[in-house]
Order: C-alpha cells, then sequence, then structure tokens
C-alpha cells in the first residue's frame, strides 16, 4: 500500500482532474512601489462556502509574497476578526469598522489592527455592524459609503480583501461598490451552482447602475474531496459551465481549515507545510501570474 503525503493529498488543480501537467504558477516579482490597492471582495451569498477562510489565507498568503495588505471584516458574525484572533464581541463600535463606516471624520488608522502576519491588516468588525446596513437605507448614496472609506488607505496597501456576509444585502453591496474584481467560492457540492446565476445577475445589476469597471476576477473551488466521485462531478460540471472561470488551484477539504479558526491564525502560520496552506499560497501565486490583482 502506498502512503501519499499531505502534500499530495490536499493540493488538488483542476489540471489533475482534466488529465493535465498542472501549472507552475510563479513566485510574484517583489513590489517596488506599493499602493493603488486592488479592492477584491470575497463574495457568495450562500453559507459556509469558504469565503471567511479564502480571505484569511489568501491575504496571509500574499502577505508572505511582500504584498501589503488589508482584510476588511464586513459580516457581522465577525468570523474574520475571530479567524484572527480578535476578540470581535469585546470591541467597542468607534473600535469596529462601523466607525469609519457611518463617520466620515473618523481616523481609520486608530481602528485598523496588525495581525500575526507582518504585512497583513485587519479592520474588525462585530455584531453591531448589522445596524449599519439599517440606518444605510435611509442614507444619501447608501451604497458609496464602504468606497468612500477605503478610498483613505488604497493608496498603502497592495490588496484589500473584504470578507462578505452570506446575503446580497446592503453591506454586500457597498463591497461590491468599492471594488475592482470579485472572488467567488464556491463549495464542491451538490447545489453550488444554484444561487450562482443569482449572483451573475446581481454582479451585473452592480455593473449598470453603480460600478461599471467591476468584473468576476475568477471562481475558486472548494472543500474538494478527490476520494469522492460525487466531489469530481461538480467540479467538472463547475468546470464545464464556466470553463474560462475556474481558477486552476481547488481547494482539498482538510480537517487543518476548522482547526486554523480555533487557533486565530491563517494555516500559513498554523500549519506552515500542510496541502492546505500550500494550496492557498499556490491560489496567491495563480491570482497574480493571471492578473488578478492588476
Ligand atoms: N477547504 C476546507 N476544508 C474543510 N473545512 C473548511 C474548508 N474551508 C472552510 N472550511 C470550514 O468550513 C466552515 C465554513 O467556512 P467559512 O467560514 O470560511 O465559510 P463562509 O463562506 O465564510 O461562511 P459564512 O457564509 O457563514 O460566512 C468553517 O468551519 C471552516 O473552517
Ligand atoms: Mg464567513
Amino acid at each position: 500500500m502506498s502512503v501519499k503525503s499531505t502534500f499530495d493529498d490536499d493540493v488538488a488543480t483542476t489540471s489533475t482532474l482534466l488529465k493535465k501537467t498542472p501549472k507552475n504558477w510563479p513566485v510574484p516579482a517583489p513590489i517596488k512601489e506599493h499602493g493603488h490597492a486592488k479592492i477584491i471582495p470575497i463574495v457568495n451569498q450562500k453559507g459556509g462556502v469558504g469565503k471567511t477562510t479564502t480571505t484569511i489565507n489568501l491575504g496571509a498568503s500574499l502577505a508572505e509574497y511582500g504584498r501589503r495588505v488589508l482584510l476588511v471584516d464586513f459580516d457581522p458574525q465577525g468570523a474574520l476578526s475571530v479567524g484572527l484572533g480578535v476578540n470581535a464581541h469585546e470591541l467597542k463600535l468607534q473600535e469596529t469598522v462601523y466607525q469609519v463606516l457611518m463617520d466620515p471624520h473618523s481616523d481609520i488608522d486608530r481602528v485598523i489592527l496588525k495581525t500575526s502576519i507582518a504585512g497583513m491588516d485587519l479592520l474588525p468588525a462585530n455584531k453591531e455592524l448589522a445596524t449599519a446596513e439599517v440606518t444605510l437605507v435611509n442614507e444619501m448614496g447608501r451604497e458609496n459609503f464602504l468606497k468612500r472609506t477605503l478610498a483613505t488607505v488604497k493608496d498603502y496597501y497592495d490588496v484589500i480583501l473584504i470578507d462578505c456576509q452570506p446575503t446580497l444585502g446592503l453591506l454586500t453591496l457597498n463591497a461590491l461598490t468599492a471594488a475592482d474584481g470579485v472572488i467567488v467560492p464556491l463549495q464542491c457540492e451538490f447545489f453550488a451552482l444554484r444561487g450562482f446565476a443569482q449572483l451573475q445577475e446581481n454582479l451585473e445589476k452592480v455593473r449598470i447602475n453603480l460600478n461599471p469597471s467591476l468584473k468576476l476576477i475568477g471562481i475558486l473551488a472548494t472543500m474538494y474531496d478527490k476520494k469522492t466521485l460525487h466531489s469530481r462531478e461538480v467540479l467538472e460540471r463547475i468546470l464545464q459551465a464556466f470553463p474560462e472561470s475556474v481558477f486552476e488551484t481547488v481547494i482539498a477539504q482538510t480537517v487543518r481549515f476548522p482547526e486554523t479558526t480555533v487557533a486565530g491564525e491563517p494555516i500559513n502560520t498554523y500549519a506552515s507545510n500542510s496541502g492546505g496552506a500550500a494550496s492557498y499560497r499556490r491560489f496567491a501565486r495563480e491570482l497574480v501570474a493571471r492578473g488578478g490583482l492588476q
């Protein structure tokens, strides 16, 4: 019986599925001049598909490759903040994204937190953010609040990833209005494509009405279990439906991700040599190589 390493088991690609040679995405060249951040929401109105996990670990991987990264927790569940070891529910309102969103005169540098990863910062959130959604409804230019907020730090960071909540409400609309492009994680399970049509419709509406330059950067297949026929079939179906949009890197299912949430740190440091860490590093290299940050 052959024993495969964790690495082999956990790094999956669409190339392997299609019986092609996996690509060799190069390590990104160092950045000479920082700033002009690309704003990228990680979005899917379906819950539990890997949005927060992708935000944290893609962010940590890009920071490892020398990018200045800001992660924005834009989900009142505060899972991104908790996943980075921040006790979100003990934060005062003034210490969260709510403050800088609702008060244009507040100082964002006082709200942004350093994380355990050099070069990666966090704009935290907690459940109070839900009240912003209600308050915003009656505000003029209600879709533009996050865009205005992030404009003040865009010239410092190279990439700003926004962890969206699993709805297409006003908070997500703010993220899409601020965005250069979006990444959509799709879980490799039967109903993955359900709801994606609705998401595409919404992206189109935002493009027409609010943000003409919004693009779909790509679809990231997550929680892939190559041992099950079901997972392979779903991935095949996603590939057939969107051959141009699916990233070659696929994130396999591994218990290491739930563990990192409990540990409050990215997989890059929690299990640096694991297949899960290798997958998100590979995804970061692919994203840069395919021009996703341009
Ligand atoms: N590749 C993976 N393998 C195994 N478990 C995973 C993987 N990715 C994420 N998970 C786990 O699945 C759960 C949901 O993931 P995550 O929180 O990232 O999804 P989400 O889309 O942000 O959810 P929500 O819609 O509730 O915000 C978490 O417990 C997470 O640790
Ligand atoms: Mg989440």
